[in-house]
C-alpha cells in the first residue's frame, strides 16, 4: 500500500486537483496501483485554518507519504499578514524540510496546440526541452536576508549561495536525465559576474567527467532566455539554479501554448517526489471552473512515473489527455479556432472517459 498526501492549496488549485484526483482514483482500479488518498492544507488554506502555511502535522504527514500531489498556493487574500506567514512560505518550506532538490519541468509541445503557441509553428513544433531546477538552495533560501532603513532609506537585500554538494546533486540529476535522453545537457548561470555561479559551472564540469557520453554547454543566463525565444529546439536538458529556472521554465511553458499544461516533479535523492503544476493559484480565474487541470492530471503521471515505476499507468494517463486534444476540446487557455470550449470539470471527466477506454 502506497500513500499519496493531497494538498489541494488555494485559488483554482482544490478545482484542478478535484480533477486530477478522479484521474488518479481510476488509474488506481484499473492498474491495480495500491495507492491510498489522504488529504491536507497547505499555504492560505492551511494559515487560515491552522495559523500557519505550514503546520507541524502537515509536514509529518507529509514526510510519512511515499508521495505528494499538491495543487497551488497563494493569492491576494494574504497579501497583507506578517510575510513570514505567507502561503508561498509554506510551499519552500515543504521544498527544503523534504529535501526536494531536483525539480523536473518538461516543456512539451502536443502537436494539438501547435497553433495555441504565440510563437510561429515552425519555432515550436515538435518542442521537448526538460528543465531540471536546483530547488532547495539559492536566493530563494540564502541567508542573511535583510530590510533596513541605512542612512534615512529603506534598504533590503538577498544572499545567493551556493555549495559544492548542492551544485554536485543537481548536476548529477541534469547529466542523469540527459542520458535518458539525447545526451545534450546546457548549464544554465551567470558566471560572468556571480561568484555562485562561478563555481556552479567549475562542479558541473567535473561532474561532467563522469558522463563523456553528454554532450555539455554553458550559457549565460540573459541569453538563454534570448535563445528559449529564437530558436527553442536547439535545447534538449537544461539544468540551472533557483531563480534562473524558476523564470526560464516560466519562460518556457508560453513556447507550448499555456503554462496550464505543464507538469512538474521535485525530488529528493530517493526519488520521493512532490508533484504539482508549475502554474500558481491563479486567483484571477478562481472559482469560476475554467482553469485548465491537465497540468496537474499530468502531473499524477509524473508521480506514478518517478515515484511508483508505474510506467503503464502513466503513459497512459499522457495518451487520455492527447485523445482528449484529438477530440478538440480546450480550456479557455488553450482556446482554438474550431475547437470546443469546456469547463475544468468537463475536461476533468473527458480524461477520465478516455482513460476508461484505453
Ligand atoms: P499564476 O501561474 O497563478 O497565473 C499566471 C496567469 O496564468 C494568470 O493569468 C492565470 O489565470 C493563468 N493560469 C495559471 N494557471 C492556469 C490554468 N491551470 N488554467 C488557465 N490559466 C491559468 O501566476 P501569478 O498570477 O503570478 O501568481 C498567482 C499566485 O500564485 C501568487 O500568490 C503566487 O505567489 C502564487 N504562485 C504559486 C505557485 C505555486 O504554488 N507553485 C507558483 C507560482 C505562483
Ligand atoms: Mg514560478
Amino acid at each position: 500500500m502506497k500513500n499519496i498526501l493531497i494538498l489541494p492549496g488555494d485559488g483554482i488549485g482544490p478545482e484542478i486537483v478535484a480533477e486530477a484526483v478522479k484521474v488518479l482514483e481510476l488509474a488506481n482500479d484499473k492498474f491495480a496501483l495500491d495507492v491510498q488518498l489522504s488529504h491536507d492544507e497547505l499555504g492560505g488554506a492551511a494559515y487560515d485554518k491552522y495559523g500557519v502555511p505550514l503546520a507541524d502535522e502537515t509536514l509529518d504527514r507529509a514526510r510519512a507519504a511515499d508521495a505528494i500531489l499538491l495543487g497551488a498556493v497563494g493569492g491576494p487574500k494574504w497579501d497583507t499578514i506578517d510575510p513570514a506567514l505567507r502561503p508561498e512560505r509554506g510551499l519552500l518550506k515543504i521544498r527544503s524540510e523534504l529535501g526536494l532538490f531536483g525539480n523536473l519541468r518538461p516543456a512539451l509541445l502536443y502537436p494539438q496546440l501547435a497553433e495555441s503557441s504565440t510563437l510561429k509553428p515552425e519555432v515550436v513544433s515538435g518542442l521537448d526541452i526538460l528543465i531540471v531546477r536546483e530547488l532547495t538552495g539559492g536566493i530563494y533560501f540564502g541567508q542573511p536576508r535583510e530590510r533596513l532603513v541605512k542612512d534615512g532609506e529603506r534598504m533590503a537585500y538577498d544572499t545567493l549561495p551556493y555549495s559544492e554538494s548542492e551544485v554536485r546533486r543537481i548536476a548529477k540529476v541534469g547529466f542523469d536525465m540527459a542520458m535518458v535522453r539525447n545526451r545534450k545537457l546546457c548549464s544554465v548561470d551567470k558566471a560572468n559576474v556571480l561568484a555562485s555561479s562561478q563555481l556552479w559551472r567549475e562542479v558541473v564540469e567535473e561532474v561532467a567527467r563522469d558522463y563523456p557520453e553528454v554532450e555539455l554547454s554553458h550559457m549565460y543566463v540573459d541569453n538563454a532566455a534570448m535563445q528559449l525565444v529564437r530558436a527553442p529546439k536547439q535545447f534538449d536538458v537544461i539544468v540551472t539554479d533557483n531563480m534562473f529556472g524558476d523564470i526560464l521554465s516560466d519562460q518556457a511553458s508560453m513556447l507550448t501554448g499555456s503554462i496550464g499544461m505543464l507538469p512538474s516533479a521535485s525530488l529528493d535523492a530517493n526519488n520521493k517526489g512532490m508533484y504539482e503544476p508549475c502554474h500558481g493559484s491563479a486567483p484571477d480565474i478562481a472559482g469560476q471552473g475554467i482553469a485548465n487541470p491537465l497540468a496537474t492530471i499530468l502531473s499524477v503521471s509524473m508521480l506514478l512515473r518517478y515515484s511508483f515505476n508505474e510506467v503503464k499507468a502513466a503513459d497512459a494517463i499522457e495518451q487520455a489527455v492527447s485523445q482528449v486534444l484529438d477530440q478538440g476540446l480546450r480550456t479557455g487557455d488553450i482556446m482554438a479556432a474550431g475547437c470546443r470550449k469546456v469547463s475544468t470539470a468537463e475536461m476533468g471527466a473527458a480524461v477520465v472517459a478516455a482513460l476508461k477506454n484505453l
